[in-house]
Parts: C-alpha cells; sequence; structure tokens
C-alpha cells in the first residue's frame, strides 16, 4: 500500500506546489514509484494548466494528468462548487486518491489553501489527511512577517488531529523583510514541545527549478525513508 504524504500549508500561495513537485522529484531521484495528486483545484478557466498538470509533470505519472475536480471560481472549493451547481463527494474523491495510488511507493496530496480551508463544509485537508491515514504531513509556510502565529497555529490544529507535522518547510517569498531567515530559528524555540517537528524545519531559498527545491527537500523525512 502507498504511503500518503500530504503537503498542506498556513495559506494559500505560500508554496505547496513548489514544495509537493520537489519532493516529488527527490523521490523518484531516490528510486521510489510517486504519484502526486490534487484532489481539488479551484480558479480554473476551461483546460487552463493548474497545479495537478504541475503534479503530474514531476513525478511523469500516466494519471492523474490534473485535478481530481477542478473549479472554475477562484474560491475555496466548498463554495466554488456550491456555485458552480457541483455537489462535492469526499468520500468518493478519497476512494479515487486510493485507487490512483495503488502500486506506488509514495502518494504526495496536495491540499486546497491551508489547514482549515473548506473543501466541503464539513471536509477539510486536515479530515482528508486522517481519512487516508497520511504517514507524513508537510507544513508549507511563508519565511515572512506574520508565519509565526500562523505556523505555530497550523501545527496545533494538526496536532490536535493526531496528525503531528513530520516537517516544516518556510519558502523564501518573492520580497523578503527583516524576519526572512529568523523564522526558522524561532520556530524551533516555540515548537521545542513538539518533539520532532522542531527538529525538522527547514528554510527553502529562492529557487529556480523544482529540481533546485528537490536538493533542499531531500533532507526532509518523507525523502529520508522513515
Ligand atoms: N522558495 C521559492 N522560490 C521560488 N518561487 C517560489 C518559492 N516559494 C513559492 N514560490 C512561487 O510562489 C508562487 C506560489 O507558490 P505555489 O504555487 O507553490 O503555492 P501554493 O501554496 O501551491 O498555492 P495554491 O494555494 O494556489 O495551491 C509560485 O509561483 C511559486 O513558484
Ligand atoms: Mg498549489
Amino acid at each position: 500500500m502507498a504511503r500518503y504524504v500530504v503537503v498542506t500549508a498556513t495559506d494559500t500561495g505560500v508554496g505547496k506546489t513548489l514544495v509537493s513537485t520537489g519532493l516529488a522529484r527527490a523521490l523518484v531521484a531516490a528510486g521510489e514509484r510517486v504519484v502526486a495528486i490534487k484532489p481539488f483545484e479551484t480558479g480554473l478557466v476551461g483546460d487552463e494548466r493548474g497545479d495537478g498538470e504541475a503534479l503530474a509533470a514531476a513525478t511523469g505519472q500516466v494519471e492523474p494528468r490534473r485535478a481530481l475536480v477542478r473549479l472554475r471560481d477562484p474560491l475555496t472549493p466548498a463554495l466554488a462548487a456550491e456555485r458552480e451547481g457541483v455537489v462535492l463527494d469526499v468520500a468518493a474523491v478519497t476512494a479515487r486518491i486510493r485507487g490512483l495510488a495503488a502500486g506506488f511507493d509514495t502518494a504526495i496530496v496536495e491540499g486546497a489553501g491551508g489547514v482549515l480551508s473548506p473543501l466541503t463544509w464539513t471536509a477539510d485537508i486536515v479530515s482528508l489527511a486522517r481519512d487516508l491515514g497520511a504517514k507524513h504531513v508537510v507544513l508549507v509556510a511563508a519565511d515572512k512577517l506574520g508565519t509565526l502565529s500562523l505556523t505555530h497555529t497550523a501545527v496545533k490544529c494538526l496536532v490536535d488531529a493526531g496528525l503531528t507535522p513530520s516537517a516544516i518547510v518556510l519558502s523564501a517569498p518573492s520580497s523578503p523583510d527583516l524576519s526572512t531567515g529568523t523564522n526558522a530559528a524561532v520556530l524551533r524555540r516555540r515548537l521545542a514541545g513538539h518533539g520532532a517537528v522542531a527538529e525538522n524545519i527547514i528554510e527553502l531559498p529562492r529557487v529556480t527549478s523544482d529540481e533546485e527545491a528537490a536538493r533542499v527537500l531531500a533532507k526532509l523525512p518523507p525523502a529520508g525513508g522513515q
């Protein structure tokens, strides 16, 4: 059975796809059979290329080639679906993920938005990760001012759900501020009570390719065979 690595974040647009594709490439380079899945994606008009396509390109997988559920409005999936008159069935999507993951060593699952963004009115990436029995949750956050509270809040939420993150990736923003480069050390101190999380906080500098990200992310627990 595939092990599931769920990639979530403090917010939208902080680097989940970059971390997912980088991690996928690191695992493929290590000889693993990897599938990377975006269950829900919004803000896609027509055949517009999205995260699902980027994930598929990173692994070279035959399927899925795009997000399992694609919605038009750039809103949280629950609301985007409602506006399109689409009824989302999370149980069916979960079953589809399991089917797609069969035969792979690792299935990377990228969330939409942040930890508690509503996928439906009763589901979020936390409940999906639990339903999948995720082995690893990777929390992505921006390495900028404000991240200390956002990251700590997300960690508490995941810990409460029994999903202590295996790693936190602080991704460098396009416009750094004075806190950029200091947040990892502060979080190591703040999260000392959460055991291994504090030891697996890494900084992802600005990169220009997935391959470059892969070299940094190869140090993470999901890539270390744990
Ligand atoms: N460390 C970094 N180096 C270079 N670019 C980065 C880095 N982190 C994030 N980005 C860029 O920032 C943008 C947003 O990142 P990304 O798409 O990975 O976020 P996301 O969390 O997946 O967003 P969404 O919520 O839409 O899925 C992308 O263009 C991405 O390449
Ligand atoms: Mg993304």
